[in-house]
């Protein structure tokens, strides 16, 4: 595309150079120019990129993009822009109680307000933690500026012992050592901390790498973002060629809305499921969706991916980390292989201004043993199950992590594969299970399926990552690592666990997870995408005629709006009031004085 500068204005121009109105001009022009800008600079018809820093000491996961600024504000300038960087507000999915994902539509929220409310012509947002992406892209698409995102990058490949320590995944597995005695707490803090060897976010598969490998299926990053490493060098190189580019988009007028289509949905559905992708994906895809004014239902999840392979063999769903995911080719490989399928929609815009197609032309798998073909993959109808029944309208069970030792115990009844009746066992939430779970009168044997309600958005507030409860000590001891376990909340997306979840409506509002007693048979079948209580309807009915809704305790004035607007997960848990407000950023705010 040609550069369109020389009949360009811009909106930045409205603030800093605007005859119109000398006052105002007056007023943006001496405060801006004091800090490190020229009136010349700001003047100049150059595009204002913003950059969204969401790194911070709160919050580690993304603290490598302080390090990234320079090189970022470098392509800027490069490209003929001028950079302004400001501050996101924290979004760390390990530091944040009671949940990071309570912050995301605030983090959302605040975005909205500077990217409309301030000189800013395009942005770059930096991701990296789970929310982090999810809330940004988000926000870009609300506004409607060029924008594009920056990962920070995996951390370094954890090791413990010669073994591979990913992130997340060995708390899951020190939680079963610990359980079995085969560890103490001094050794499981030394697990724990060798699986984050630098800084970067998780290294797994988890919800940071396949949000962004997302933003990379969507269009919405240059090829190869996803999978750098925080601390290789070309992750620097990335860091300036997205400023460069981000100019580029402004001068083209490249937008968020012409890149995020139903068609670019599709795709990221797709590459979800050939990456072993986090559960968390379709509440953040839903998202970013509906803000964006695109239909997706939670049930396209099922549809359009659940037929699609595993194709990269990296933790939780198969053995390797970041690294070698990294060197096998990234996001690029595995949408390369899966183009060559005909499993993608090759024509839609990217922010590289090429078409998908074009982008991903020579791309390919560069290590088999880490990123397969789509014939021959690790597993095949790798997607998530969309269950429904009397207990929710819809959960999500991803398949790709059940194991062959999972389905021979709970899936493998001879006649009825795919089925499994069993004991329901409820807890209230996860602290109802931590005092409970071990308890003797519980009885919780292999014929039971555990049950968490009340920690879903508006339940706990935010949704909570509870979902993949473990087994009793002694199931543990006896070597059965999982239960089948559902809940209206989430789970980790470094979690292998098939839990069945975010049961949408959740039972705080009246959703059918509201109305289980422990004791109650309940009955998946996989093959109808069902989960039903075996309860009689007359007795199901008088249950829910004597509900009443448990206590909801806000302890912050966040937690109240928040749960005074927030729809479900199945809709992307939103703020629902803030879905009406499309592409605002062609209306211009008025002047502040
Ligand atoms: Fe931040 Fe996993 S906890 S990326
Ligand atoms: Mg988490």
């Amino acid at each position: 595309m040609s550069d369109t500068r020389a009949n360009k204005r811009f909106r930045s121009q409205e603030w800093f150079d605007n005859p119109n109105n000398p006052g105002m001009t007056a007023l943006y022009l001496e405060r801006y120019q004091n800090q490190s800008f020229t009136q010349g600079e700001l003047q100049a018809e150059k595009p204002i990129i913003g950059i969204a820093n969401t790194g911070s000491d709160l919050a580690p996961c993304n603290k490598i993009h302080v390090f990234l600024m320079d090189r970022i504000k470098a392509g800027i300038r490069d490209g003929g822009g001028i950079p302004m960087e400001f501050p996101v507000h924290p979004i760390q999915e390990t530091g944040k109680r009671p949940t990071a994902a309570l912050d995301r539509n605030l983090a959302y929220l605040s975005l909205v307000e500077v990217l409309h409310g301030y000189p800013i012509d395009g942005v770059v947002l930096t991701t990296g933690c789970d929310k982090t992406t999810p809330a940004q892209l988000m926000g870009a698409a609300t506004v409607d500026i060029p924008a594009i995102a920056l990962n920070g990058g995996p951390m370094l490949d954890g090791w413990y012992k010669g073994k591979r320590a990913g992130s997340g995944t060995v708390i899951w597995e020190g939680r079963r050592l610990m359980a079995r005695g085969e560890i103490g707490y001094a050794e499981f803090m030394e697990l724990a901390c060798a699986s984050s060897p630098s800084l970067g976010h998780c290294n797994t598969m988890g919800t940071a790498s396949t949000m962004n490998a997302m933003a990379e299926a969507l269009g919405m990053s240059l090829p190869g973002n996803a999978a750098i490493p925080a601390p290789f060098r070309e992750r620097m190189a990335m860091a300036y060629e997205t400023g460069k580019r981000c100019v580029q988009m402004v001068l083209d007028d490249l937008k968020p809305s012409d890149i995020l289509t139903r068609e670019a949905f599709e795709n990221a559905i797709v590459v979800n499921s050939a990456i072993g992708g986090s559960t968390n994906a379709p509440p953040h895809l839903q998202a970013i969706a509906r803000h964006a004014g695109v239909e997706l239902d939670v049930t396209d999840w099922e549809k359009i991916g659940f037929d699609v392979p595993l194709m990269v063999n990296m933790q939780p769903a198969g053995e390797f980390l970041g690294e070698s995911f990294f060197r096998a080719g990234g996001v690029p490989a595995v949408m390369g292989e899966l183009l060559k399928a005909r499993k993608l929609h090759e024509g839609v815009m990217t922010a590289s201004g090429q078409t998908l197609g074009d982008v991903l032309a020579s791309w390919e798998s560069l290590d088999r043993f880490v990123i397969t073909t789509h014939d021959e993959p690790l597993r095949e109808k790798a997607g998530f199950k969309v269950l429904s029944g009397n207990l929710f309208d819809s959960a999500l069970m991803k398949t790709s992590v059940i194991s062959p030792d999972f389905r021979a115990r709970f899936l493998s009844t001879p006649g009825a594969e795919g089925v499994f009746e069993a004991r329901a066992i409820v807890f209230e939430g996860p602290e109802d299970y931590h005092d409970r779970i071990n308890d003797p009168e519980l009885g919780i044997d292999e014929g039971c399926m555990l049950f968490i309600r009340n920690v879903g958005c508006v339940g706990y507030p935010g949704s909570a990552e509870v979902v993949n409860m473990q087994p009793p000590d002694a199931l543990v001891k006896a070597g059965i690592n999982h239960l089948p376990t559902v809940g209206d909340g989430r789970q980790s997306g470094t979690s292998e666990s098939p839990s069945i979840l975010n049961a949408s409506p959740e039972a705080v509002v009246g959703g059918g997870l509201a109305y289980l007693r422990t004791g109650d048979r309940v009955r998946l079948d996989l093959n109808a995408s069902t989960l039903n209580a075996l309860v009689e309807e007359a007795e199901w009915e008088a249950r829910k005629a004597a509900w009443e809704p448990p206590e909801i305790v806000n302890q912050t004035p966040w937690q109240e709006m928040y749960r005074q607007h927030v729809g479900q997960l199945a809709d992307g848990g939103c703020l629902e009031l803030a879905t009406a407000y499309r592409r605002i950023a062609k209306d211009l705010p008025r002047d502040n004085h």
